[in-house]
């Protein structure tokens, strides 16, 4: 069985979905990082007899040498997939390269549109008719790697940044299984910075689920 680790700051509610549909998307989880020790996510590694360690970056001086320990961390295990989900750090080019094409993120937005935070309150704002979430390759630069999929919703008049993000959320937990499912079945790749599913290439916003 193929192998993944997953980075965490938080709760960790995709984590949970994908420990609940590991027979499904068929990629064991060997391993869950966190930078933070009260994340919510450990303790549902734990329940489950999934290995986690935290590996804080308080511990260490500067971004440049966390991110060495956290790549020799993730090597250790030989990940076929490297999966951020909710992993609230910057990561450097010198991390990220070592895992071109292996290492997706999750985003609550139509990526390109609002990469960074406060995506939910920012299309409200911007009285988009759609919102949503983003599967990207990670590459160098924040939030703008190839996509590989979205969900989308239609935003309500009765929507508040805070219903938003519980409905997008819901959406994350659909989408997250399904691309980790592709990446098992060798259906998903990138190459020269493009997503390609199923031996094409992917149109820039990705394989598109609407359920608006
Ligand atoms: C999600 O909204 C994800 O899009 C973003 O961080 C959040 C993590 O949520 N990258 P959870 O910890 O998986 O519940």
């Amino acid at each position: 069985m193929p192998n993944m680790v997953v980075l965490i700051s938080g709760s960790g509610s995709n984590l949970q979905r994908l420990i609940d549909t590991q027979d499904e998307h068929g990629m064991k989880i060997s391993l869950v990082i966190s930078n933070r020790a009260d994340a919510y996510g450990l303790q549902r590694a734990k329940q489950h007899g999934i290995n986690s360690k935290v590996l804080s970056h308080k511990d260490y001086s500067d971004r440049s040498t966390y991110d060495q320990a956290l790549a020799q961390l993730i090597k250790s295990e030989q990940p076929d997939l490297v999966v951020l989900a909710g992993f609230m750090r910057i990561l450097t080019p010198e991390l990220v390269n070592q895992f071109l094409g292996r290492m997706i993120n999750i985003h609550p937005s139509l990526l390109p549109k609002y990469p960074g935070l406060n995506t939910h309150a920012r299309a409200l704002e911007a009285g988009d008719e759609h919102h949503g979430c983003t599967v990207h390759f990670v590459i160098p630069k924040l939030d703008a790697g190839p996509n590989i999929a979205q969900a989308r919703l239609r935003i309500l008049a009765s929507d508040n940044a805070n219903s938003l993000q519980q409905r997008v959320h819901q959406l994350e937990h659909q989408l997250y299984p399904q691309v980790v499912a592709w990446f098992a079945q060798d259906k998903l790749q990138m190459n020269a910075e493009q997503s390609w599913l199923d031996g094409q290439p992917l149109k820039p916003q990705g394989r598109v689920f609407d359920y608006s």
